[in-house]
């Protein structure tokens, strides 16, 4: 018996990074995975690559009807909705005199009401269905506390701390189980992005801010998707019935809570 059998799960922004490897251990362990992104032909490229149990659908977590769809999906797909895993995030970084609008709100709308309302609309069908259910929201280091030129990120990682501890407690009636995952850093295309910001805005080389940040961390290198695997699949299975509205750091040892 996998840990995961029979269950039908929805994870944002899983066509690529740590949501494709969240999405991959789901199924080994039993579960059908909706690969729910905003690039569909990369979610698209992830199902056929998963196989079977997994499928594409388009999802943009900024807006309600999209998210509304996906569901539907799920459930036509299923016949039920039994895990999300909110991880859908976009990053940024600048001083903070240079930090914009245009930023805030990009990351505002997709890191903060993209998690609460998706959590929401999970929360609704969970509820009509009767049986329970797992939302594991992806939290950050950067949420435990404040980076230089991070502040927008930093800040919207607080925010999806703190909802999992609301949401936790206020669905657990329902049988919700609310809780959230902090990384470290995580190997992929996004800290190719990471790094290239930093270049520019510390004057570094490509890969120095990298190799700068790997060396501060205890365990001695970067995590890769695989290394959350086993906290995603705890999470969303029976074993953490009596845990809710907690955010576990699985971050090499970078910050101890
Ligand atoms: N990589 C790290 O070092 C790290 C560290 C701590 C926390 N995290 C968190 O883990 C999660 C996954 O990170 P990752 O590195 O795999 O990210 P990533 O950038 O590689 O992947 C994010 C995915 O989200 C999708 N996406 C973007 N906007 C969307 C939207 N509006 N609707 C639906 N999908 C959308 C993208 O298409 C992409 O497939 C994020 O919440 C991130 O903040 C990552």
């Amino acid at each position: 018996m996998k840990r995961l059998d029979g269950k039908s799960a929805l994870i944002t922004g899983s066509a690529r990074g740590i949501g494709r490897g969240f999405a991959e251990a789901y199924v080994r362990e039993g579960a059908t995975v909706a690969i729910a992104d905003i690039n569909l032909a990369a979610a698209e490229e992830t199902a056929l690559a998963i196989g079977d149990a997994a499928y594409a659908v388009r999802l943009d977590v900024t807006q309600q009807d999209s998210i509304d769809a996906a569901i539907e999906t799920v459930v036509s797909k299923t016949g039920k909705l039994d895990i999300l895993i909110n991880n859908a995030a976009l990053f940024d970084a600048a001083e903070t005199v240079d930090i914009t609008r245009e930023s805030y709100e990009k990351l505002y709308s997709v890191n903060v009401a993209g998690t609460l309302f998706t959590l929401q609309a999970a929360a609704e069908q969970m509820i009509k269905q009767g049986h329970g259910g797992k939302i594991i929201n992806m939290a950050s280091q950067a949420g435990r506390r404040g980076e230089s030129l991070v502040l927008v990120y930093c800040s919207t990682k607080a925010a999806v701390i703190s909802i999992t501890q609301s949401a936790g407690l206020n669905l657990i009636k329902h049988g919700i189980n609310v809780n959230a995952i902090a990384p470290g850093v995580v190997d992929g295309e996004h800290w190719a992005h990471v790094d290239a910001m930093f270049g520019k805005l510390e004057d570094k080389l490509p890969g120095q801010k990298k190799a700068e940040v790997e060396a501060g961390v205890p365990a001695g290198r970067f995590a890769v998707p695989a290394d959350l695997t086993g906290m995603a699949i705890f999470l969303a299975s029976s074993e953490s019935d009596y845990i809710l509205s907690q955010t576990y750091n699985v971050d090499g040892g970078q910050w101890m809570s």
